[in-house]
Parts: C-alpha cells; structure tokens; sequence
C-alpha cells in the first residue's frame, strides 16, 4: 500500500506591523535573518520532515513576493504551491484557506516566523510525521509563557488543559509554531468560532483533539533553540544566534538546496547549478563547497 504523504502549510500573513517600517515595504516572513529570508527556516522545516508538497499562505500584496523568490520549488525537489488569505483571520483559518490543497491527507502547519534549531530536531520531525492519527504539538519553555499558547500538565505528564495567552499560566511551556494533524484537520477547523480577539484560534483545534484522547505534545530540551522574531532586539538576537552558530560550525542553516540534496531530491548536478548560479555570494559558495567535501 502507498503511504499518503503529509501535505505541509506555511502561514506567511499578517500585517507585521509591530515592526514597522521595516514591514511597510515587504513583509515579515521575507526579512533577512542573517544570510537568509526568514521564510527559508520554516520551509526546511517542513523539509526536515521529509514533507515535499508545501502551500505557502500569504496576503494578496504579498504573494508575487513569494512567487519570485520559491517559484515552484521544483529546483529544490519539492512543490510549493500559494493560497491568498485576505485578511489575517487566526491559524486555525489556514486549513479552511488550504482545504483543497490538503483534502484526505493529514497536514503540518508551520508559522512563516517560526525559527527552530537543534541536535534533536530532525528526530523529533521525523518521528512526529511519521505518526498518521491524531495531532502532535511542541512545547517548549519560556520566561513568558502568557504571549503564547501555553499547556498544563497532570502527574504522569499528560496534557490537562491548553489556554491561549492566560494570565496567569499553569506552566511554562509555551506551544510553538509548528503542528502535525491528521486527515480530520479540515472538519475541525471549520467547527472553530471567532475567539475574543476575532481569530479562528489554533488553541481550540489542539483543545478538540484533546477532547478525543488523540494529542500528543513532543517537548523541546535545553539543547534546543525556538527563537522569537517578533520584535526588532528579537529578530535582530535571532540574526546574530544564526550567524555565530553558522560561522562557528561552518554548516548553514536554514539552508534548502542542501535540505534538498542531503534528503536525496536532488542530483550533485542540480546543487551545483544551484550554486553556481550564486557564486558571487558566500552562500553560493558554500553549494559549491558540500559538493568538493562529499
Ligand atoms: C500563535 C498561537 C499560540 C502559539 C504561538 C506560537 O500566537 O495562537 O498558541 O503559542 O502562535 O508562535 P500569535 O502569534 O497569534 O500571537
């Protein structure tokens, strides 16, 4: 029997006006984070995975933006296709957005903002896409859990409640950007109402497979990184943890030609195009350079 294949959403919306002007001109998810648009991290992500059919999600002004920049992903191995969300209506509102691209398969949701970093990472994708029923989530922990989503914990570790930004929250364990549901994601976003704030709320999806018993939370460790990109000291932390990591280890990150050909979706030939056709740069450079130490 086939295995179906996971279909994987990057919800790259919003107005990002809380870094004005930086995003009057362009939007969040493509601002640079070091060497790269920030959109690259989340994308390899969802690669990481091994999930190679991605729908970006992103505002009308937005969208020839993307297009220029990720195309088809066919030079990458993998398909990108685009969705328009006309206005920023919550996370949940990207499997309404997305339904027909993700119509009887189980899907992941990453933010376009969301950057991750880690030993254990890879493993942990893996293994939470390899799991086809229910819903995985990842919890990771803050000094100030009441921005985010945020999980409770019983005595044997199991999950007791989810609440959106509490006041007073009950850990601090923060959910981050990144879910893996099954097949009946589609059904359940569109049961979810308008929270307080008008959103289609991530938090009640998580909370409905809760309810059936079928939620699973993978947490993250000290060994890794869930960086904030959401103000100008965070992005700009975020940027230079990029760049120390990168220049230290001389490995990039973040990186999808090289996503694409250690995951075998592309030839030597193909990276070495890549590459080539970037040469003047550092990060063309660099293409060139895993092919020479292979
Ligand atoms: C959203 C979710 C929240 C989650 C966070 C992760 O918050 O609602 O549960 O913890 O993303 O970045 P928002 O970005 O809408 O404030």
């Amino acid at each position: 029997m086939i295995k179906m294949q996971r279909k994987g959403l990057i919800l790259a919306g919003g107005t990002g006006s809380r870094l004005y002007p930086l995003t009057i001109g362009t939007c969040k998810q493509l601002l640079p984070i070091y060497n790269k648009p920030m959109v690259y991290y989340p994308l390899t992500i969802l690669m990481l995975a091994g999930i190679r059919e991605i729908l970006l999600i992103t505002t009308p002004e937005d969208h020839k933006l993307f297009q220029r920049l990720l195309g088809d992903g066919n030079s990458w191995g993998i398909s990108i296709k685009y969705e328009i969300q006309k206005t920023p209506a919550g996370l949940a509102d990207a499997f309404i957005v997305g339904a027909d691209f993700i119509r009887g398969h189980s899907a992941a949701l990453i933010l376009g903002d969301n950057l991750f970093y880690g030993d254990d990472l890879i493993a942990q994708l893996k293994y939470a896409n390899e799991k086809t029923s229910g819903a995985t989530i990842f919890g990771f922990p803050v000094s100030d859990p009441e921005r985010y989503g945020v999980v409770e914990f019983d005595h044997d570790g199991y999950i007791k409640s989810i609440e959106e930004k509490p006041k007073k929250p009950k850990s601090n364990y923060a959910i981050t950007g990144l879910y893996f549901y099954d097949k009946s994601i589609i059904d359940k976003a569109l049961q979810v109402n308008p929270s307080v704030r008008g959103e289609l709320e991530i938090t009640d999806i998580n909370r409905m497979y809760l309810k059936e018993g079928n939620l699973k939370i993978q947490l993250m460790g000290r060994g890794m990184a869930w960086l904030d990109t959401g103000t100008f000291e965070s992005l700009n932390e975020a940027g230079s943890f990029i760049r120390t990591i990168e220049n230290r280890q001389g490995l990039k990150i973040g990186c999808p030609e090289e996503v694409a050909w250690r995951n075998g979706w592309i030839s030597d030939e193909k990276l070495f195009d890549l590459g080539s056709k970037m040469k003047k740069s550092d990060y063309g450079n660099y293409l060139l350079k895993l092919l020479i130490n292979s």
